[in-house]
């Protein structure tokens, strides 16, 4: 790969053996409280507790409709864990405001449903494990909530921004007004689609993806909201064919996890009329790896590439380009695609990504 620079910063000193015991017990922790949170979330009890006053474990699993044998054992480690008070004269637990800020709710600050995707991705360890000596990857069947855990984290950001942030950066928002043609391309539950197709009912929104069951979805709830400008088509991004069919094409998440990458970008720049745009929305980081030593995510965008983004595109005989692939080339990629004017954007509402606007 291309580097952007050349100068080489100083390594960082080497940990004493006290630094590594102490930052291992620290990922010990962090990673048993990972599988908690993704606990918490997956069956509702983060949710009751940010709804709860202080309560014994008992109350919480009552109003949780879950086991209190469970629910005390996953208390007494979130305790330890310092996600949760506890009273011991009282027997009570109770969920801070703060950290109920950022492990529950509907708003994209809820980190507590990206800990459940990795919870999820989890499911390939073994097979991922093989991989590192046979080769090869993983398929979408391996992955069975994935659509789901996706499209919820999606609809987070989505609901809260991309009608006021996302879509301004594509300049566009004037002709959306008007009516123009819109595809979204791995589309998955196609929440974008239809929020896109519901704020603008006089432009025409297509949402493409290569598996049927989360297509499915989209389209009951394109029903559910009444709209006839969304429809949702079933076929490979690599083999699009649709030539100067849209004036704007979007793609949130859906590139650097591609087979064919460079053949899925020549097609958006193909299905796009002259002077179209293309939103890409990718992981914001660096292509250089020493760039995202200070990402706060950087594990967590590595680790997630490994169970899932790099190891599905290899699983399709494909780039295995992974989650970190980076700006820079991502940037270059679009280029070689044929597109002019790349540019990018950072937004508030979604420190993860980072928004490329390309013109065809
Ligand atoms: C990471 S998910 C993102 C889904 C959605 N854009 C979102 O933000 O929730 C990537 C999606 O791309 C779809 N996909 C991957 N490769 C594809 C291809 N070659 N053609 C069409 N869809 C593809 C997957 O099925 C999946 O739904």
């Amino acid at each position: 790969m291309l580097r952007e620079h050349t100068d080489t910063p100083p390594a960082p000193p080497d940990p004493t053996l006290q630094d590594a015991t102490a930052r291992m017990l620290q990922v010990m922790e962090g990673g048993s409280l990972a599988l908690l949170v993704a606990l918490g979330h997956d069956t509702g009890l983060l949710r009751t507790l940010g709804d709860l006053p202080p309560s014994t474990s008992a109350q919480i699993a009552d109003a949780a409709g879950l086991q209190e044998r469970y629910v005390r054992e996953w208390l007494a480690a979130a305790t330890c864990g310092r996600l949760i008070c506890y009273q011991p004269g009282e027997g009570t637990y109770r969920l801070p405001p703060a950290a109920a800020a950022v492990l529950t709710g509907d708003g994209a600050d809820n980190l507590a449903r990206s800990l459940s995707m990795l919870g999820e991705l989890t499911r390939v360890l073994p097979r991922v494990r093989d991989c590192f000596s046979t080769g090869g990857g993983t398929g979408y069947r391996d992955y069975p909530r994935f659509q789901e855990a996706m499209a919820e984290e999606s609809a987070a950001v989505h609901d809260a921004a991309l009608i006021d942030h996302i879509l301004p950066v594509t300049d566009r928002t004037d002709q959306l007004e008007t009516g123009i043609d819109v595809a979204d391309i791995g589309c998955g539950r196609g929440h974008a689609v239809n929020l896109i197709a519901q704020r603008y009912p006089h432009s025409r929104v297509t949402g493409y993806d290569f598996l049927p069951e989360p297509l499915e979805v989209a389209r009951a709830e394109a029903a559910a909201m009444g709209l006839t400008n969304a429809e949702f088509v079933c076929r490979d991004a690599a083999h699009l064919e649709a030539p100067g069919q849209f004036d704007l094409v979007t793609a949130f998440d859906a590139i650097h996890d591609q087979a064919y990458p460079d053949r899925v970008l020549a097609e958006i720049r193909r299905s796009l009329r002259p002077g179209g745009v293309f939103l890409m929305v990718d992981f914001r980081a660096s292509s250089n790896l020493e760039e995202n030593v200070e990402l706060p995510w950087g594990a967590y965008l590595y680790t997630v590439s490994l169970l899932h983004c790099m190891t599905i595109s290899l699983g399709q005989g494909g780039a295995g380009l992974g989650s970190g692939w980076g700006t820079q080339l991502a940037t270059r990629m679009l280029g070689a695609a044929g597109f002019t004017d790349v540019q990018t954007t950072t937004l508030d509402s979604d420190p993860f990504n980072v928004y490329f606007r390309a013109v065809a």
